[in-house]
C-alpha cells in the first residue's frame, strides 16, 4: 500500500540509483522500521539489482532528510558474485576455517552471502535467521532465494540453539543502524561456533556511528577472557564498513588472513582470483579509529 512520503522516496532513489534506475517495489516493514525497496540499475556494462532502505543520517548532505541505504547488493549476470567489498571480506571468515560444512548466517538481506555459499562452497551447509518477513519474502521473490529461513531475531535464535557452527557471519542492521548486542550475545555467539570455526562481523558506519565501537570492544574483550582475540578489516580510505573477525583456528593472528585468501582463492576458483579483497586494507588488531 502507498504511504505518504513514498512519492518523495521514488525520487530520493532516484536520485541515487540515477535517472535510468528501475524501481521494482517499494513496502514499508514494521520489523525493519522503514521503507524498503529493489531497485535495478546499470554501471556501464554491469547491471546490478540492491534492496535498499531509507536508514539514519550519518552527516549526509542534508541533516535530517532519510538517506538511502544500500543493504545488499546482486550483480544480474554474476548473482552468484559478491558486489559489496564488505561481504568480500567477510567471506573470508570461510577461509579462516579448514572445512567449513555449516554456517549460521545471521541477517538475510537480499541473500548475496547465501547465493555466494551455494556456488562457492556448496558442501558447506547455510541456516538463515531474519526477524523481517517481508525483507525474506523480497529475497525469494527478487534475489532468487529458494532456502527456508528462520524468521526470528538473531538475539533469541541463538539463545534457543545448541548446534556448534563452523562459520557465524553477523551482519544485523535495520533503519536505525545496527542491531544493538551486549556482551550476552557475543558469548552465544562463541558458545554456537564449533572449534577451530569464525566469526565474522561487519559493522558498517563505523567512523561516525557511536554504537559500534563498544560492541566490537565488547565481542573481543569477551574474546581475550577466554584466550582467543578478534582483529579488524576495512579498506583503507573509504570508513564505510569494517569487519571484525573472531577466529578460533590454529591460524589466529591478523598476518594469517592473506595467506588464507591465497589458499580460499585458489582452492574455491574465486572471481579474479580474490585479487581486490585485502588490497588497500588496512589489518588492525585493534578498532581502527579514535583508540
Ligand atoms: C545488511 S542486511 C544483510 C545482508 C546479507 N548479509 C546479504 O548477504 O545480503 C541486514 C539484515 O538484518 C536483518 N536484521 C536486523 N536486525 C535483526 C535482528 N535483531 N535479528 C535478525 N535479523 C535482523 C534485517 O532484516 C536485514 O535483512
Amino acid at each position: 500500500m502507498a504511504r505518504a512520503g513514498d512519492a518523495h522516496r521514488r525520487e530520493l532513489i532516484a536520485d541515487y540509483f540515477g535517472a535510468s534506475s528501475r524501481l521494482r517495489t517499494l513496502r514499508h516493514t514494521d520489523a525493519f522500521g522503514a521503507a524498503i525497496f529493489v531497485v535495478d540499475f546499470d554501471r556501464g556494462p554491469r547491471h546490478y539489482r540492491t534492496l535498499g532502505s531509507f536508514g539514519p543520517n550519518f552527516g549526509g548532505a542534508a541533516p535530517g532528510e532519510p538517506q538511502v541505504t544500500e543493504q545488499s547488493s546482486m550483480d544480474l549476470l554474476y548473482p552468484a558474485q559478491l558486489v559489496f567489498h564488505y561481504e568480500r571480506l567477510m567471506s573470508l571468515a570461510f577461509a579462516l576455517c579448514e572445512q567449513p560444512v555449516s554456517s549460521l548466517l545471521l541477517g538475510v538481506g537480499g541473500a548475496a552471502m547465501w547465493r555466494f555459499l551455494r556456488a562457492y562452497l556448496p558442501e558447506c551447509a547455510p541456516i538463515l535467521v531474519d526477524n523481517d518477513e517481508a525483507v525474506v519474502a523480497i529475497a525469494r521473490r527478487w534475489f532468487y532465494l529458494s532456502q527456508s529461513v528462520i524468521i526470528d531475531t538473531a538475539e533469541r535464535f541463538l539463545a534457543g540453539t545448541k548446534d556448534r557452527y563452523d562459520v557465524i557471519l553477523v551482519d544485523l542492521y535495520n533503519a536505525q543502524g545496527p542491531a544493538l548486542f551486549d556482551e550476552r550475545f557475543w558469548r552465544r555467539c562463541m558458545d554456537a561456533l564449533a572449534p577451530g570455526g569464525c566469526i565474522a562481523t561487519n559493522w558498517a558506519d563505523f567512523a561516525v556511528n557511536q554504537a559500534v565501537r563498544p560492541m566490537a570492544d565488547a565481542q573481543q574483550m569477551l574474546a581475550q577472557s577466554r584466550g582467543l582475540d578478534t582483529y579488524f578489516v576495512t579498506r583503507r580510505g573509504f570508513r564505510d564498513n569494517l569487519v571484525q573477525y573472531l577466529p578460533t583456528g590454529p591460524e589466529r593472528e591478523p598476518e594469517a588472513i592473506t595467506g588464507a585468501l591465497e589458499r580460499f582463492a585458489r582452492a574455491r576458483h574465486l572471481p579474479d582470483r580474490g585479487r581486490g579483497i585485502l588490497e588497500h586494507c588496512i589489518i588492525a588488531p585493534r578498532f581502527p579509529i579514535g583508540s
